[in-house]
């Protein structure tokens, strides 16, 4: 198995060809989703790097899958494609949609936990990680309606979510201008993924003090999350 330190700015191996299958001891299958563009100097990929090797530390004998957004761009939905993932594929270009949406959801199915960088980007999620939720929210086949109202059917996961930001959104004034952790609640739990820990690196934006505390923070954060997600597991 390769080497699966990952620290600061690696760039992730893509995920298109990388399925690492766990081993009979394993706890856990991992996806992990980078959304950043800033590479090397990537808040949220740093602190995915941390939580990756975190949870390998815990499960040695876990695999790992990665998916680069940045990288590797899952394409936007349009009027020659949409019918892939929301009606009935026919063209070749509604088919290759229909197979990157089939391939996502089968790379998320698989996971038992989740890990999402997802910086803020104009209050909400980089657009390339909103591409991927339109190939993944599929009617019927992640999330289905019933007379007791929608229904996730991606069950039994968990994931962690880090969320780097410039500014302050947990508390203050800004609070309510916070439209990107309601929203990756919401579109993760419509399609079944409620066990949700978000992890905020805020104030990135205030200097280089105030970059390294966010990032002290974030890391207490998800030695935390990691302990309590791995408890669970074992106890399951
Ligand atoms: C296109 C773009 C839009 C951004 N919009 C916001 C924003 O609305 N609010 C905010 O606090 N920070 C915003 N930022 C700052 C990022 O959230 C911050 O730099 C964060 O560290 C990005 O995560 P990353 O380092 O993993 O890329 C924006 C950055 C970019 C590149």
């Amino acid at each position: 198995m390769r080497d699966l330190a990952v620290s600061q700015g690696d760039t992730a191996p893509s995920l298109f060809d990388d399925i690492f299958k766990p081993t009979e001891n394993s706890l856990s299958h991992i996806l992990v989703i980078n959304s950043s563009v800033s590479g090397q100097l990537s808040v949220s990929r740093a602190l995915v790097g941390d939580t990756v090797q975190r949870l390998i530390d815990a499960d040695p004998g876990g695999s790992l899958m990665y998916r680069d957004l940045d990288e590797h761009p899952i394409p936007h939905l349009a009027s020659t494609t949409v019918a892939g993932v929301r009606a009935v594929a026919a063209t070749d270009a509604e088919l290759a949609t229909r197979a990157l949406s089939d391939t996502l959801i089968a790379e998320l199915r698989a996971a038992d936990i989740v890990v999402i960088g997802a910086p803020m980007y104009n209050f909400s999620i980089p657009s390339t990680l909103r591409a991927w939720f339109d190939h993944v929210l599929r009617p019927r086949v992640t999330f289905a309606y019933s007379d007791a109202g929608p229904q996730g059917l991606l069950t039994g996961k968990r994931a962690i979510v880090i969320e780097s930001r410039g500014g302050l959104y947990s508390e203050g004034p800004a609070k309510a201008n916070d439209f990107q952790e309601p929203y990756l609640k919401q579109l993760l739990g419509f399609i079944g993924i409620t066990d949700v820990t978000f992890i905020h690196a805020e104030r990135i934006g205030f200097g280089p003090e105030a970059r390294e505390q966010a990032l002290a923070s974030a890391r207490v954060q998800i030695a935390q999350a990691v302990a309590r997600l791995v408890d669970n597991l074992i106890l399951e």
